[in-house]
């Protein structure tokens, strides 16, 4: 990280962002690792794959000024390709070396692949959800990102809606605003895996602070109340099998 300090300040609030970033995606890792009662290396294993994911991104925001996949590389592809070519992770013991790596190249798909073996399957599903716990909080903390301003009138598209009503995600090719945008993150929580994610995002008030950047209209609607709904019940679960 160190490395990529430069004299300009836009690309090191940049790279502070994504320090910042992987620095509580390895603490949620490691957290949602213990709540599975893992034994001590696959805590391990949990938290560096939580530190190391986004690793691409400071090369793609150093190499492209941007962290769009899209207009510039995979992020997860690229972060994968970095931890390949570092030797110190080949001497890494038994499986460790492999799990970092399928988890961090996978760790931004739409849908994981089916025939990935179970163990990798979920290493993969620990580093989606840490990535979740965290990125509601970026949204809100970064406005210059990809956040709405409220300026503008909040116009959707139909898809988008669709899949909201259907408690499915959004898919990217779907996007034709910022409204679309800010409505694919929120149905990222139809996309979480174990509990206690949902329980970490409704207990610390992270995902109503971000839905409360919807115009209140709208986020009074059917879709939005369901998806608030949707996170309540399962931490609710969540907590009813902790007592
Ligand atoms: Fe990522």
């Amino acid at each position: 990280m160190r490395t990529f300090d430069s004299k300009d300040e836009y690309m090191n609030a940049n790279f502070s962002l994504k320090e910042v970033h992987s620095k509580k995606v390895q603490k949620h890792s490691k957290n949602l690792a213990k709540s599975l009662d893992l034994n001590q290396k696959d805590i391990l294993l949990a938290e560096t794959i939580g530190l190391l994911h986004d690793i691409g991104r400071f090369y793609q925001f150093f190499t492209y000024k941007t962290y769009k996949d899209t207009i510039s590389v995979n992020h997860a592809a690229c972060s994968a390709r970095i931890l390949q070519n570092a030797q110190f992770f080949h001497d890494l013991p038994n499986n460790f070396f492999h799990q970092l790596m399928v988890a961090t190249y996978y760790h931004n798909v739409f849908l994981l692949p089916s025939q990935l073996a179970s163990e990798d399957l979920f290493f993969c599903k620990i580093i989606r959800d840490a990535d979740k716990m965290d990125i509601f909080r970026v949204i809100i903390e970064n406005p210059g990102g990809v956040i709405r301003t409220d300026k503008g009138p909040f116009v959707w598209s139909t898809e988008i809606w669709s899949a909201l009503e259907q408690g499915k995600c959004c898919l990217y090719s779907d996007v034709k605003s910022e409204a679309d945008r800010t409505l694919l993150q929120l149905s990222w929580i139809y996309d979480i895996s174990f509990p206690y994610t949902y329980n970490y995002l409704y207990s610390s008030g992270v995902f109503q602070e971000f839905v409360n950047v919807i115009p209140q209209t709208v986020r009074e609607m059917e879709p939005i109340q369901k998806a608030l709904n949707f996170v309540k019940k399962k931490s609710e679960a969540f907590s009813s099998l902790k007592q």
